[in-house]
């Protein structure tokens, strides 16, 4: 079968190789339809991140995955023709989280993650997972279903922020995403459902296609921070860009008890000015939280897909404002290359 893999730690090593099919014995066999492509695949054909499974030295990229099933082992609850999404981590075998059944919480960091870290993605013609880590989507959601994994971190986020919060009496009513990318939107889309009143603040033009996606889904949308209403404060912000410096300046906008969570990364080093004692200040004096979030355990995966049943309803074709652009597995790399009117751009993966 075809696959597009990497060698880890060489600089666009990207290629197509005919690889072995994937074990399929006791697993579910499905046959990945869409791919969407992340931060995460561009750090990892830069060099800068992914592992290949033990033993080996390619690693099959692919972890924003919409599949449909082929075949199933006997007694499977799932049935060929399922549309499915696979969950991206797997546990590690020695930490407290991870035996809970709480990776997405691993504090060894031996976890695997498919398709980034010592564990095949789905990059492919074919690919399997043990049926707890596939998770099934209904026939409405249709090719949003490839968002459902960067659904699954947004979903999280909300999931911390509202767990942490409990620390308090917290109503949120207002709430800002920084970041009108895949994630920002999709975590707009989330808290727009939560019924809370979102800003989405971005860098990009307020006639861009961002922006009308941010609008189009009920949010308000902030040119850069002066587009925002001075003077606003949010019950709970959610960083969805990576760029550290933001983290600290948005901290700014954060009401009393309010809370932060922080969902993207950028690799290698940053140093800005801080006023650390405002910072602080603020912190301690008004009861501020700031919370970390990565990957999604399978509650957030199920959270993912019921806010997208409800948006295929609510806002019909509105993830194609959010898909858009489709390459074949050969074409990755121009996937990779950010074009000024990609917000997810997605390998079709039976595609020429
Ligand atoms: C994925 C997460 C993963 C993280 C770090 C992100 O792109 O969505 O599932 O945990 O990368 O590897």
């Amino acid at each position: 079968m075809r696959a597009g893999v990497v060698t880890p730690g060489v600089k666009d090593s990207y290629r197509v190789l005919e690889m072995p099919a994937p074990e399929a014995e006791g697993k579910v066999l499905f046959r990945p339809d869409l791919i969407g492509i992340c931060g995460t695949d561009q750090e990892i054909v830069a060099g800068l991140y992914g592992e290949a499974p033990p033993g080996e030295d390619v690693l099959i990229l692919g972890h924003e995955v919409l599949g449909t099933v082929l075949e199933v082992p006997a007694g499977s609850r799932l049935k060929a023709g399922d549309r499915v999404v696979p969950i991206v981590r797997r546990p590690c075998d020695h930490c407290h989280p991870c035996a809970l059944g709480q990776w997405d919480q691993c504090q060894s960091g031996d976890y695997t993650e498919r398709g980034i870290k010592g564990r095949h993605g789905s990059l492919s013609e074919r690919a399997a997972a043990s049926e707890p880590f596939l998770v099934r989507i209904a026939a409405e959601v249709g090719d949003s279903g490839v968002l459902v994994e960067p659904g699954s971190v947004v979903a999280k986020a909300w999931r911390q922020a509202t767990l942490a919060q409990r620390r308090l009496p917290w109503v949120p009513r207002r709430a800002l995403v920084t970041g009108a990318g895949p994630i920002g939107l999709l975590a707009a889309l989330l808290l727009t459902q939560q019924g809370l009143a979102v800003t989405v603040m971005d860098q990009v033009s307020a006639q861009s296609g961002r922006a009308e996606a941010a609008r189009a889904l009920g949010a308000a949308y902030a040119e850069g921070s002066a587009g925002l209403a001075k003077g606003t404060a949010f019950d709970l912000v959610i960083e969805a860009t990576g760029f550290s410096p933001l983290v600290f300046e948005a901290a700014a906008w954060l009401a009393p008890g309010g809370a932060m969570v922080l969902t993207g990364v950028t690799g290698g080093h940053r140093e800005v000015e801080e006023d650390t004692n405002q910072f602080n200040q603020r912190m301690v004096l008004q009861n501020q939280l700031m919370v970390g979030s990565v990957n999604a355990g399978r509650e957030d995966y199920e959270s993912a897909v019921a806010m997208l049943e409800r948006a295929a309803k609510d806002h019909p074709g509105w993830s194609q404002a959010l898909i858009t652009r489709r390459v074949s597995l050969a074409e990755f790399p121009d996937g990779l290359l950010h074009q000024p009117d990609d917000i997810k751009v997605v390998v079709s993966v039976g595609s020429a």
